[in-house]
């Protein structure tokens, strides 16, 4: 085995520590030598009141185990208190995992505008006021790394879900930007897509799955990523299960729908008979970068100024039927 991966001299921000995912990131980095903040509003899951209890535990935990550790019980909508407990106690914020979350299920017709607004308020709000007040002091010592946290539900969609897919998945466009405006000060932002027994997916994943899906197996997943030797960023990593894996956005080869450059139009019939090349994903790629996607754009449009209709040669055999 190699060398025991340390935080000592770190500060971590761990929200929703209270319990589930977070209590186990709490728990391991407090082992591994960092000072941690708990932060946990201790209300139900559906984000309804709240206790300091939920947030007391784990500090006791952690101590009880030789680490160091303080209670905020601040909601993270109010980021920038938890991020003050870490200041006044520690001096510094070096890690932020954005993990606290709640769940208000309901299918599209049945979704209050309250139902949406709360998922949207803890998850995707939460998580950008908690970041951006940990930015300037990461900026300043340029170190930090952060979390957030999506969920399948967001890539993939799921039944009764709409409100916390949508926020889910706003969480990956929130991190993929955090990552690129981080870059220059080596703050990194990674999001993890867990699967794991906790109340929130109590009775909701079958037995033996959640027998398997212990929190506490995708814990050495996130803190690895929060680690200072860790060069990830903008990744999207997958874990359940004692398993994890790198998840990518890929896009198709496409279909040029202009037959030249001077060609100004295109028609929905057209659209419609070279749909399959549009959806057709069997030479889809992963792009990098937004720059990336531009120039893949301006080589296309190069390539019909030069005559040559890359990509199109077989949409001409469809047109000229
Ligand atoms: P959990 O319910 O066990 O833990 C969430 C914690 O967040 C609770 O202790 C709760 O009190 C706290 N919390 C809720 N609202 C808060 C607020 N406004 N401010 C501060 N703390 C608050 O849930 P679990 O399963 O550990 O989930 C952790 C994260 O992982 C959530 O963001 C969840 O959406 C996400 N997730 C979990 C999955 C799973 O399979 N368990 C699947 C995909 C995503």
């Amino acid at each position: 085995m190699s060398e025991e991966l340390r935080f000592d001299g770190r500060v971590a921000v761990v929200t929703g520590a209270g319990a589930g995912l977070g209590r186990e990131y709490a728990l391991l980095f407090g082992t591994r030598g960092a000072k941690v903040v708990v932060n946990d509003l201790g209300g139900s899951f559906q984000g309804e009141g709240a206790s300091k209890r939920a947030a007391d535990v784990v500090v006791d935990e952690i101590r009880a185990l030789g680490g160091t550790a303080v209670a905020d019980y601040n909601s993270v909508v109010d980021g920038a208190k938890v991020i003050e407990t870490a200041i006044k106690n520690f001096g510094r914020i070096d890690i932020l995992v954005n993990n606290a979350g709640i769940l208000r299920d309901r299918s599209i017709a049945k979704t209050s505008e309250q139902d949406w607004d709360l998922i949207h308020a803890v998850h995707l709000k939460g998580s950008f006021k908690c970041t951006q007040a940990a930015w300037p002091y990461m900026r300043k010592q340029n170190y930090g790394r952060i979390i957030m946290t999506s969920s399948n539900s967001g890539i993939y969609g799921n039944f009764g879900q709409a409100n916390y897919s949508a926020a889910k998945m706003g969480l990956v466009g929130l991190a993929n930007t955090v990552a690129i405006e981080g870059e220059k000060n080596n703050i990194h932002c990674n999001v993890i897509i867990p699967t794991a027994a906790s109340r929130m997916t109590e009775g909701i994943l079958p037995d033996m799955l959640f027998n398997e899906l212990k929190p506490n197996l995708i814990a050495p997943v996130v803190v690895y990523l929060c680690h200072e030797s860790c060069e990830d960023n903008g990744s999207y990593i997958e874990s359940a299960a004692g398993w994890a894996t790198k998840v990518h956005i890929v896009r198709g080869k496409g279909c040029v729908l202009r037959t030249s450059i001077d060609e100004k139009a295109t028609s929905p019939e057209y659209v419609k008979i070279v749909w399959s090349k549009v959806t057709d994903m069997t030479d889809a790629k992963h792009l990098d970068n937004i720059s990336q996607a531009s120039g893949y754009l301006l080589e296309v449009l190069e390539n019909l100024k030069e005559g040559k209709i890359g990509g199109i040669e077989d949409t001409f055999k469809y047109s000229s039927k």
